[in-house]
């Protein structure tokens, strides 16, 4: 350390680290942001194991993943890196509305904010990109399902949609893309974000300290407020990362992470696609926009999202930051945040069942009868065809010989739908037919 030292002046350094009064009842909601360091260290160790054996072909990236999962160990690294990548999108929500909470991301910490919005982005990104890299059934379609939502944006959307899959539809092309997405843009964003957030908070101090340093400041003895940083606060730091770390262990050798059927373009097989657990929420949303509002929904929700998560330090301008004097701040996060878990529980239990065995359905309920057969046939070119709003284009209610959706796919209008694979059943039809002879209701 002295030599050290002498050349590099480091305890200065220290000093300055170590200069900020940690309040006594600092607990580890405000180490949160500390762990999620840890459990992207992890990601990047596991991720590097990974990437030795990876072959990033859409011919043998299927099997390379399945030789993997032969050896115990391989399985468990593939497993840590998945359960991991689950917990640091949970541990960076938290950790964003617990500094939402105190407030922190008011003067002097608004760039700490902005990069911790970058930091929000590429954690979510690198949950979306890695979900198409073992080409499996699952991330195919769950890729297939989000790029496609690129495409509402007027104007330019196909463009959109071929910039993120390199095509127009996901091929191997589309996993070349992602893989260097995910192993070096993200990667390489995340660290460059993560660099100045670190700095600043090592610089300022989490906002807790500010008001003892302000007392040190003006002379008062602060010694029975606060905790030296080192060992108490530092240990307590060290005990959520292992908390974490045993439950990240633990879960990974219980719960190996599986792997689907290969990818397929086709789906013959009638995979119902499904988003990752953390957008369905966002997928769910959108089936509450109906027909041309869409676009609306596609391309205003990501705009507010943005201009809030970046935007929140200048459009908050309450100057307080406690809790007690904020109640339009928080009252709106807490309509959001339960809105959100409200919208992810729906998403989550309205996800269809798989095809039930052929066999006519005399009076089809929506949901249950007639959006499965839409998503596991139609979905891949229509992204949309799958939500009532749409489906109800297509049909003339009570009149099912007039409407679109029956003469596209029994025959009377070319092309047949699904376009170049295996037409509808009879029955498939037939319980259409008597969907719409119903009413065409949204049941
Ligand atoms: C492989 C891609 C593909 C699949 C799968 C597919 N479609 Fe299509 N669909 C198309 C294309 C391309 C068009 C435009 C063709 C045209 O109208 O000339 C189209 C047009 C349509 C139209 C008329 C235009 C519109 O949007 O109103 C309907 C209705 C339709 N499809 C319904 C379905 C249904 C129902 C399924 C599932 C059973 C399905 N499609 C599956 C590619 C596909």
């Amino acid at each position: 350390m002295k030599w050290l030292d002498e050349r590099l002046n480091v305890s200065a350094l220290m000093a300055s680290l170590f200069a900020h009064p940690v309040p006594k009842r600092s607990n580890f909601l405000d180490y949160l942001g500390f762990a999620t360091l840890f459990v992207f260290i992890s990601q990047a160790v596991t991720g590097i194991l990974l990437a030795m054996v990876y072959k990033p072909s859409a011919a043998e990236a299927y099997s390379s993943i399945q030789a993997l999962q032969a050896s115990t160990i391989g399985n468990y690294v593939r497993s840590l890196h998945s359960w991991s990548a689950n917990f640091m999108v949970v541990l960076v929500i938290l950790h964003l509305l617990r500094v939402f909470y105190e407030g922190a991301y008011k003067r002097p910490r608004e760039l700490t904010w902005i990069m911790g919005g970058v930091l929000l982005v590429g954690t979510l990104g690198l949950a979306f990109t890695g979900y198409l890299l073992p080409w499996d059934q699952e991330g195919y379609w769950a890729t297939t399902v989000g790029t496609a939502m690129a495409g509402y944006v007027p104007g330019f959307g196909d463009f959109l949609v071929n910039v993120l899959r390199d095509g127009a539809q996901v091929t191997g092309a589309t996993l070349t893309r992602f893989y260097s997405v995910h192993m070096l843009i993200l990667p390489a964003i995340v660290l460059l974000a993560f660099m100045p957030h670190f700095f600043f908070v090592l610089r300022q101090g989490m906002s807790s300290t500010d008001e003892l340093a302000e007392a040190q400041h003006r002379g008062e003895d602060i010694s029975k407020k606060s905790s030296p940083f080192w060992p108490n606060v530092a240990l307590k730091m060290i005990s959520l990362v292992f908390v974490v770390f045993i439950a990240l262990w633990v879960l990974s050798a219980i719960y190996s992470k599986g792997l689907g059927e290969p990818a397929d373009a086709l789906n013959k097989s009638g995979y119902i696609p499904e988003p990752a657990w953390y957008f369905f929420g966002v997928y769910q949303l959108l089936k509450y926009f109906p027909g041309t509002l869409d676009v609306l929904a596609m391309v205003g929700l990501p705009i507010i999202f943005f201009v809030l998560l970046f935007g929140l330090p200048w459009l908050d301008r309450n100057p307080s930051r406690s809790p007690k004097k904020r109640p339009i701040a928080l009252s709106v996060a807490v309509v959001l945040v339960i809105g959100m878990i409200f919208l992810t529980y729906q998403g989550m239990s309205s996800v269809p069942k798989p095809l039930a065995a052929a066999g006519v359905v005399a009076h089809p309920s929506y949901k249950k009868d007639v959006q499965p057969i839409l998503q596991a046939k139609c979905i891949q070119c229509h992204a949309d065809i799958a939500t009532y709003a749409k489906t109800i284009e297509k049909v003339s209610a009570g009149k099912p010989a007039d409407s679109l959706l029956i003469k596209r796919i029994d025959g009377s209008q070319e092309p047949v739908m699904p376009v170049g694979q295996d037409p509808l059943t009879k029955d498939q039809i037939q319980t259409f037919a008597n969907w719409i002879q119903d009413g065409a209701k949204n049941n």
